[in-house]
């Protein structure tokens, strides 16, 4: 490690040990951290992003072996998938311990964990020698960031620091999976872990209720409708639509399409047809939409529902909703 990151590093652990903002990176997408035991330093996360205090927190890890300074308990299912997953793009929430301030958790009876599978974070977090509460680092309900560069452009004024951390390796958040002891687990979020690979190791998972119970619904309070949303409208497409040929037309596309001059901007994910390069480059390609000049509507198609399309075909959904 150079000596400039290793002294950005102490400056950011000792930002987080005096009730501090750091933003830093993740193989997901980047992360707004704060001391998760620190109740003061939480709440300014809340009002950095303008978030709403019933939406919970997940808890950053420099090790497995850590997750009992937060959990209550750790079910045997649990520690198989920790085994496997850890460090990686897995949420788990258990049963919390009272250590977690209650704005964490949103008083819910858990707490969400994870330990990111990016050195620097968890050099970070070993350094601060304290568990980091960290959402996405954008604001409330929009696209969430997956260079330094998008965090500064939305927060830059509202957080402490920003540790550079590259490129996101894989783009989207974190799978979210509630675990209780004696019961199958529940899938609160799709996320950079597929599906598949999880019931590979445990067997069939339960899927979260269906999108129209699930405002307001408590058990997965943060799996609101409108999220990871552009400024513009956007429209999902079947397969039989075609976009309009304007030049106030913008495509977020998975694979090549043909013409697409007939269009103002068209972002191509994976020329391959890759989900995980689509995933990789899907916010960051829906934010250049939204920000070109000209482009008023974007169109998109709905992703192959296997793999890390659960997760994509989520956040297209949510950002298509008005
Ligand atoms: O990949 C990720 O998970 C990223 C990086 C930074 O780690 N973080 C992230 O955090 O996406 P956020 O706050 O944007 O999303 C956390 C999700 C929300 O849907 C929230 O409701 C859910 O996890 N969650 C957090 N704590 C929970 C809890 N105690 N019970 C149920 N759901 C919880
Ligand atoms: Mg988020």
């Amino acid at each position: 490690m150079s000596a400039e990151l290793s002294s950005d590093l102490n400056r950011a652990a000792t930002l987080l040990q005096s009730g501090g903002l750091v933003a830093f990176a993740t193989e997901t997408v980047y992360g707004l951290g704060a001391n998760a035991l620190d109740s003061r330093a939480v709440a300014r996360i809340f009002a950095a992003k303008q978030r709403p205090h019933f939406d919970p927190l997940i808890v950053h890890l420099a090790d497995s072996e850590s997750v009992t300074t937060v959990a209550a308990e750790v079910p045997e299912i649990a520690r198989h998938l920790i085994s496997k997953f850890w460090p990686g793009p897995l949420t788990l929430v258990l049963p919390r311990k009272l250590i977690v301030p209650d704005l964490v958790t949103a008083g819910l009876p858990g707490v969400a964990i994870r330990v990111p599978d990016h050195p620097q974070a968890r050099e970070l977090i070993r350094r601060s020698g304290v568990p980091v509460a960290a959402p996405s680092a954008n604001p409330f309900s929009r696209i969430s960031p997956t260079t330094a560069e998008h965090v500064l452009q939305h927060l830059a004024d509202r957080i402490d620091m920003v540790l550079q951390g590259g490129a996101c390796r894989i783009g989207i958040e974190s799978t979210v999976l509630k675990i209780t002891a004696g019961e199958s687990p529940l899938l609160l979020r799709p996320g950079g872990l597929p599906r598949e690979v999880i019931e590979a190791e445990v067997g069939s998972i339960l899927l979260p209720p269906g999108d129209g119970e699930e405002e307001g619904a408590q058990v997965a309070p943060g799996r609101l409708l409108k999220h990871y949303a552009p400024r513009k409208k956007m429209v999902i497409l079947t397969d039989a639509e075609e976009p309009p040929a304007h030049a106030s037309t913008g495509v977020l596309s998975f694979r090549t399409l043909p013409n697409p001059e007939r269009f103002g901007k068209v972002e191509i994910l994976s020329t391959a047809g890759d989900l995980c390069e689509a995933a990789a480059s899907f916010f960051a390609a829906l934010r250049r939409l939204d920000d070109a000049p000209g482009v008023e509507v974007l169109y998109a198609r709905r992703f192959p529902d296997e793999g890390l399309g659960l997760a994509l075909n989520d956040r297209l959904s949510r950002a298509a909703h008005s």
